[in-house]
């Protein structure tokens, strides 16, 4: 089948390249770069040995995703192309907004239009907010977020809800992510964050690196074993390959249906910085610091789910992804600019 990607030249989506080409489909990419390069489409050709077809365009702009699906005969679509940094959605917001929403909107009519009634949505676990205890299961009542980022992934949820009950042609499968970490084990391709990563491990790895002088550990006085938040690191190849199967299922069933893909197991800042020191033979610089604003104590999935209806389950280690991680930044010490 011939999947269409939006944002696939991003981190997740450019690791979903390789899984569904490696799977036997095609892909055609639609991304406009904002916030990736299109080196990373190159390395999934080198990885897999096959053509990655991509369109530069913007998914808000009708005339460009129509452009795509006037040449192309595509099975189903993948929304990946977003913004998705947390602390700058505070301060933009109707940016994040904008282009969160909009994307869909827009995306959504066209495939309508052209008959293609089947996506799949990159959500997130910070829907379940504050206000749900891990394990999160699918049918907790979600909202509560703390940041716009957050409050776009809800009503992109809620706008495809309604979408599918005012035409039952349609299939919508909304996965929500727990937390991506790693690269393809090739070190080829990776996650290439613009400025300070936000995110732990891509500031692990900065700082095993040497960009960053030191990695600092917000909060150790968290209610949890060691102090440490808690969250359910997941492999990116593993997240990849769930969007092969969450693919399948949307060509083979009509409705809603919304997956956690995570692992199921929590681990702490602590024991993820052990892990990637163990793994790589290294010492990090690092000092505990002050708790960062809306950070919760603990985020991890009930993985059954996905398991049960989709027969996906995550394979990969802690381990796994320290190495991947470790690998990819010591490749691509500039990342794709290097
Ligand atoms: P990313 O920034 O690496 O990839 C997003 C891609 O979308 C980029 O290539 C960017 O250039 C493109 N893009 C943005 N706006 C666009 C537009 N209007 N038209 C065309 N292309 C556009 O992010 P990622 O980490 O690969 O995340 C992919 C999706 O998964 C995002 O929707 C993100 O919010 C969601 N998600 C990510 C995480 C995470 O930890 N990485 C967690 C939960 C959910
Ligand atoms: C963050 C976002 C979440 C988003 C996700 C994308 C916030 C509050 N949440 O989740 O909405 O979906 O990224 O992956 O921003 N940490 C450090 N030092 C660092 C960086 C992080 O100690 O330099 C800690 C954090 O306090 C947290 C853990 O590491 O406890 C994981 O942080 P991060 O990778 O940013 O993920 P989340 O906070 O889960």
């Amino acid at each position: 089948m011939r999947f269409l990607l939006t944002g696939g030249a991003g981190f997740i989506g450019s690791h979903t390249c390789v899984a569904l080409l490696s799977a036997g489909h095609d892909v055609v990419v639609l991304d406009n770069y904002s916030n990736s390069s299109p080196e990373a489409l190159r390395r999934v050709e080198r990885i897999t040995g096959k053509k990655v077809k991509a369109y530069e365009g913007d998914c808000c702009k009708a005339q460009d995703v129509n452009r795509v699906l006037e040449n192309e005969k595509i099975d189903a679509a993948v929304h990946f192309a977003g913004f998705k940094a947390v602390g700058e959605s505070v301060h933009i917001p109707l940016n994040y907004y904008e282009n969160n929403i909009n994307s869909t909107i827009t995306l959504c009519r066209c495939l309508s239009a052209h008959g293609v009634k089947r996506i799949v949505f990159s959500s997130s676990a910070t829907v379940y907010g504050a206000d749900n205890q891990p394990p999160y299961k699918e049918d907790m009542r979600v909202g509560g977020c703390t940041n716009p980022y957050g409050w776009t992934k809800y009503m992109n949820e809620v706008i495809l809800r309604d979408l599918q009950v005012s035409d039952p042609e349609w299939s919508v499968v909304l996965l929500r992510y727990f937390n991506p970490v790693g690269a393809h084990e090739s070190g080829l391709i990776g996650e290439d964050p613009s400025g300070i990563p936000n995110n732990l491990m891509p500031f692990i790895c900065q700082t095993a690196a040497g960009v960053r002088d030191m990695l600092h550990i917000f909060g150790n006085d968290y209610p949890t074993p060691d102090g440490t938040c808690v969250r359910d690191y997941l492999h990116v190849m593993d997240l990849a390959e769930g969007h092969v199967k969450a693919l399948e299922y949307a060509v083979e069933h009509q409705g809603t249906e919304v997956f956690n893909l995570g692992t199921g197991e929590g681990y702490s800042v602590y024991q993820v910085v052990n892990a990637f020191e163990r793994v790589n033979g290294l010492t990090l610089n690092k000092e505990d610091a002050p708790r960062r604003e809306g950070d919760l104590p603990e985020s991890f999935a009930d993985a059954g789910k996905a398991e049960k209806i989709l027969g996906w389950k995550a394979r990969r280690s802690l381990e796994d992804m320290c190495r991947d991680a470790w690998h990819w930044q010591k490749m691509n010490p500039r990342g794709y600019h290097g």
